[in-house]
């Protein structure tokens, strides 16, 4: 794993979108997963501006995963993710909504949707770089504490605390829905480059378990310690409880040029 301890939200966002352009340059049909939640937005924003600067690769070869996606929301809710996804990134970035994919949340084929979710992944190739957020709690999509390490793509119910992180896009917690489908971790840990991105002191706890605590399922997130090429991404509030945060800087300030993320 390597983590980067960068000073800002800024320039995470900026070394965010660095990578993220890197692939999309070298491979215009790249598969790219994509978290959705607060902590990608700035990395998302770069995107978008410099792509309207005239400044970013192609983007209309590129095919989009999401993460996760709530059930039980109306068709067409503003805060679904699928939505969310191509209001604050695929639109503005000229992706066809036709290559933007989620996991379907219709309660009639919820049985099913898991198993589409694996094949549609796995008809493309497989995602070759999966952008990640991290919960409070450590979770990683919306496996929650206690998820199974090789889990697939499946129906999940969201613990409190996840519905009263959330509920700052709802009206209250009461309007978060109680369950997701999710990627699981086994899903995850499929892509070949992961990138979990996480600012903000509020993330300091999960950021530490997740880098420096055992693998475990009390800690989903951990399990990018078992992932060949995984790249932590943080500011210095979310980096502050990491012990060998001296030695992560040191690695990254000699890293060598040929050496990309
Ligand atoms: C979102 C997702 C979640 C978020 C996590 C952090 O697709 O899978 O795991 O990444 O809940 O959310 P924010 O970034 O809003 O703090």
């Amino acid at each position: 794993m390597e983590l980067v301890p960068l000073t800002s939200a800024d320039e995470v966002a900026r070394v965010g979108a660095d990578i993220v352009e890197e692939l999309v340059r070298r491979r215009p049909d790249a598969v790219l997963g994509l978290a959705t939640g607060s902590t990608p937005l700035a990395t998302y924003q770069e995107l978008i501006a410099r792509h309207q600067r005239g400044e970013g690769p192609a983007w209309g070869g590129v095919t989009t995963f999401n993460l996760d996606e709530y059930v039980g929301l109306p068709a067409g809710h503003e805060q679904s993710y699928l939505a969310t996804i191509r209001r604050e990134l695929t639109d503005p970035l000229g992706i066809d909504p036709a290559r933007v994919h989620g996991p379907d949340p219709a309660e009639a084929g919820l049985p099913t949707a898991g198993e589409r979710y694996e094949a549609a992944i796995a008809a493309t190739g497989g995602v070759a770089l999966q952008v990640l957020g991290i919960g409070t709690n450590g979770h990683l999509a919306f496996n929650e504490q206690g998820s199974s390490l090789g889990s697939p793509t499946r129906i999940k119910t969201l613990t409190e605390q996840t519905r009263r992180d959330n509920a700052r896009f709802f009206g209250s917690p009461d309007e978060v829905p109680m369950h997701v489908l999710t990627q699981g971790i086994g899903t995850i840990l499929r892509a070949r480059h992961l990138v979990l991105i996480a600012t903000g002191a509020g993330k300091a706890a999960a950021v530490a378990a997740a880098v420096e605590g055992p693998v475990s399922a009390s800690c989903p997130a951990s399990v990018l310690q078992l992932h060949p090429h995984a790249t932590v991404l943080v500011d210095a509030a979310a980096a502050a409880r990491l012990e060998r945060l001296d030695y992560y800087a040191e690695v990254y300030a000699a890293k060598p040029v040929w050496q990309r993320h």
